[in-house]
């Protein structure tokens, strides 16, 4: 089934001051490559993504051992509609000079079979380089052409600003921070990292947003603490979609768009069906009725 998404509510939104305009969600690809799932219908999630008008595709060179970057220029290739392609260096301690990122680009680019990628992400902070020296590499593979926008992933708000900072001296914005967020992960709201983006003009671009596919899923009754807000999350998203005619992942996606204009959403989706499912939470938009009911269900979410 594809769900309508004409006269969308949420229109593309900017990667900061980057230049580049996205769909609000994109399609997370960490499975891509996994055993298990054919390369056919990868390439229909792909069409069908587009088809939806999702353009955004997240990759890393450390999903699937670099096959979910071979098959998402795989599918580019055979799919030539335009799109915006993001992959991620990560700072293994064993890449303990900034130019090994030279290399490491290089890579992911000859296994997207590109010239140049529209977004590269340092995947995470925790490095024995300094945020600043990955910068200024990250700064001279877009003076080369080979990147055109520049983000980190799991920073706080101080690693942010220091990031934005470097690519500032070399005169470049920070496009995104991609960080874990959905209605069972609030933290963006509370760590100053959601604010951080709003002062300083990145986008939060949000992983794993339907709790890994629990948001999507009613699971059989669990015990326990965590298992109990879970569940009256769960229940909240369940009675919205109901009333609505939508599915719960639709509703949870809808939240997170809500939540801000700086937000971007990349649901991991390996079938046609569940990246249709979810461009359809582009639709139309929670009320702000709504939106206080899922706030109140989530208010024991940490
Ligand atoms: N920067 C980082 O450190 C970091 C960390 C984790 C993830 N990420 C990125 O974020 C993306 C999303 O995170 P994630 O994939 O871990 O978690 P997620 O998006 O919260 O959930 C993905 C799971 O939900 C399922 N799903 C998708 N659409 C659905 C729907 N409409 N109804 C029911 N289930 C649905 C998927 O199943 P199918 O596969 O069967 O479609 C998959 O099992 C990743 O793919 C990756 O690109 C980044």
């Amino acid at each position: 089934m594809l769900w309508p998404v004409t006269g969308s509510s949420f229109g593309p939104r900017r990667l900061g001051a980057s230049g580049i305009a996205v769909s609000a969600l994109g399609v997370g690809t960490n499975r891509w490559g996994a055993q298990g799932v054919p390369e056919s219908q990868l390439e229909a999630t792909f069409s069908t993504s587009l088809d939806c008008g999702v353009v955004l595709f997240d990759s890393a060179e450390v999903y699937a051992a670099g096959r979910s970057e071979r098959i998402l220029g795989r599918c580019s290739r055979n799919d030539p509609r335009p799109v915006v392609l993001a992959s991620k260096f990560a700072p293994y301690p064993t890449r303990v000079r900034a130019a090994q990122l030279d290399r490491a680009l290089e890579a992911t680019l000859k296994r997207m079979a590109r010239a140049s990628i529209d977004l590269y992400y340092l995947h995470f902070p925790y490095s024995l380089v300094r945020i600043e020296a990955w910068m200024d590499r990250m700064a001279v593979a877009v003076e080369s052409g080979k990147i055109r926008a520049v983000g980190v992933s799991n920073c706080n708000a101080a690693q942010m600003r220091r990031a934005r900072d470097a690519l500032g001296r070399r005169g470049l914005p920070l496009a995104a921070n991609q960080v874990q967020y959905s209605l069972l992960h609030r933290k963006p709201e509370r760590n100053g990292v959601l604010a951080a983006c709003r002062e300083l003009d990145v986008a939060l671009v949000a992983y794993q947003p339907l709790g890994r596919g629990l948001l999507g899923a009613r699971l059989a009754p669990t015990s326990g603490a965590a298992a109990r807000r879970n569940a009256a999350v769960l229940d909240a998203l369940e009675l919205i979609a109901h009333e609505r005619g939508v599915t719960p992942s639709q509703v949870a996606l809808n939240w997170l768009l809500c939540q801000d204009e700086m937000l971007i959403a990349i649901p991991g989706a390996t079938s046609a069906a569940h990246a249709a499912e979810n461009a359809g939470a582009l639709a139309w938009r929670l009320s702000g009725q709504e939106l206080d009911r899922l706030d109140v269900a989530s208010a024991n979410i940490r």
